[in-house]
């Protein structure tokens, strides 16, 4: 049974519309699982849960209770997808303040995310903040030549060295990465790097389910096992043709046939801070698998209620270009219960007795009611509760509807050529040997 239910009632989409895709969906599918054994094609992410490699997945798990052990702080190096998975899990499973939490009650390494920027202040800031502490760290990349996360590992890897000496050094560096090329594998190997691999056929966005995600997930203490099962039960509930009852397939369809009815921006709405990176996943998931030919829809995200104070005026009232995807969790881990005050100067007696969860619930339903109201299409993602299972099926659940998506609007959404555009101007204008004439 899916944990994930799709309310398409505030869209005003009519079932007619959506069965009108049934056939191309369906093309689309199969399509795609014909493709998913074929080494060449980026869909090895489609039987993944079903198909992973269990001696790394064993190793990872092995590895991440080492780190667990010799390390207080576990620093994990990458960009994009060869971070905003691992960071969207941990954020959204573990307390908002676990960075700051007592030793004792946190149990797991502090994880900071670096090499996702240029910033010098941000590395510096950081080594200050690890002090004596003992690290570990992670870099990920495909490529290995990524540029931003490739400057923060020539740091961190003389700051392991200096700090442990190169053979401890080199038992805390742990290296995940393409199985056979690059110059992080190579650089690896010469060093004898505990090494992971990326497997060939699944992209960067689409890895969180891959050692990329997992060995930092798994160090901050999440059961990697659930979260598999979690993506399993959506690989399996995702897997009907009927698009009637395939919650995923309509997903793809919706945003499609408001793109066309001239919505062209997709508003990502939480009630949750937990999930404000699990929403730049799905920013990065979506905008580099669709945005291309000079179409697809722009996935833009909002915290609410904390945006409503300053985007909620546009939503209400801007251009009418925009529909929402809100995912509302409907149980709460925690929840305060607000007291009555004798003075009530602030006049919130008439909250006495309710829940903060209950009143941020019904901030959600206002919005709706007035957002679709203002002419914005709404989608309605209800999931139970946040834990290991449902984020597993809320990634096999969006990676599947982008993969639908972008076929569907017929781009490859498995590609991302523009993001080249800016690398090599960068790289001439640093002087990078081969960059000067281009
Ligand atoms: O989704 C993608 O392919 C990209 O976001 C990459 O993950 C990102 O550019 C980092 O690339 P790499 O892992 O090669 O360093």
């Amino acid at each position: 049974m899916s944990n994930i239910k799709l309310d398409l009632s505030y869209t005003g989409v009519i079932e007619k519309e959506i069965s009108r895709y049934s056939q191309k969906v369906e093309k689309i599918y199969n399509n795609l699982k014909e493709i998913s054994d074929d080494k060449n094609e980026f869909v090895g992410w489609l039987d993944l849960p079903t198909n992973y490699n269990k001696k790394e997945f064993n190793k990872i798990k092995k590895m991440a209770n080492k780190i667990r052990k010799d390390s207080e702080v576990f620093v994990v190096i990458g960009i994009g997808g060869s971070y905003l998975g691992a960071r969207a899990v941990i954020e959204s499973l573990t307390s908002n303040f676990a960075n700051m939490l007592p030793n004792n009650i946190r149990k797991s390494p502090q994880i900071f995310f670096v090499g996702n920027n240029i910033s010098p202040n941000y590395i510096n800031e950081l080594i200050d903040c690890i002090g004596d502490k003992d690290i570990s760290i992670n870099i990920i990349s495909k490529s290995g030549t990524t540029t931003e996360p490739a400057i923060a590992f020539r740091i961190f890897r003389e700051y392991l060295e200096s700090k442990y000496g190169v053979d401890e050094a080199s038992k805390r560096i742990y290296v995940t990465t393409d199985k056979k090329k690059g110059a992080l594998k190579q650089l690896a190997d010469e060093e004898q790097y505990e090494t992971f691999v990326i497997p060939d056929n699944i992209g960067g966005r689409y890895s969180v389910l891959t050692p990329v995600g997992l060995l930092p997930i798994a160090v901050a203490g999440i059961n990697i096992d659930k979260l598999m099962e979690g993506a399993k039960n959506a690989q399996e509930n995702y897997s009907d043709n009927n698009i009637k009852y395939n919650q995923c397939f309509r997903y793809a369809i919706v945003r499609n046939i408001l793109y066309k009815k001239d919505k062209q921006i997709e508003i990502f709405a939480n009630y949750e801070p937990k999930l404000h990176y699990f929403t730049e996943w799905w920013k990065q998931l979506y905008g580099e698998s669709e945005g291309k030919q000079h179409k697809g829809v722009f996935p833009v995200g909002v915290d609410l209620t904390t945006d409503l104070h300053s985007m909620g005026q546009y939503i209400q009232d801007g251009l009418r270009n925009i529909f929402e995807t809100v995912i509302n969790i409907e149980e709460s881990k925690t929840d305060i219960k607000i007291k009555r005050d004798e003075d009530n100067i602030d006049g919130l007696n008439f909250l006495a007795g309710k829940t903060m969860d209950y009143v941020n619930k019904q901030a959600m339903k206002g919005t709706l009611e007035a957002h679709v109201a203002g002419g914005v299409p709404n989608i309605i993602l209800n999931i139970k509760e946040l834990n290991e299972q449902t984020m597993g099926e809320l990634i096999y659940f969006f990676e599947l509807a982008c993969a639908i998506s972008g076929n569907i609007l017929g781009v490859n959404p498995f590609d991302q050529p523009g993001v080249e555009e800016y690398k090599t101007n960068m790289f001439k204008l640093l002087g990078k040997p081969g960059y000067k004439n281009k």
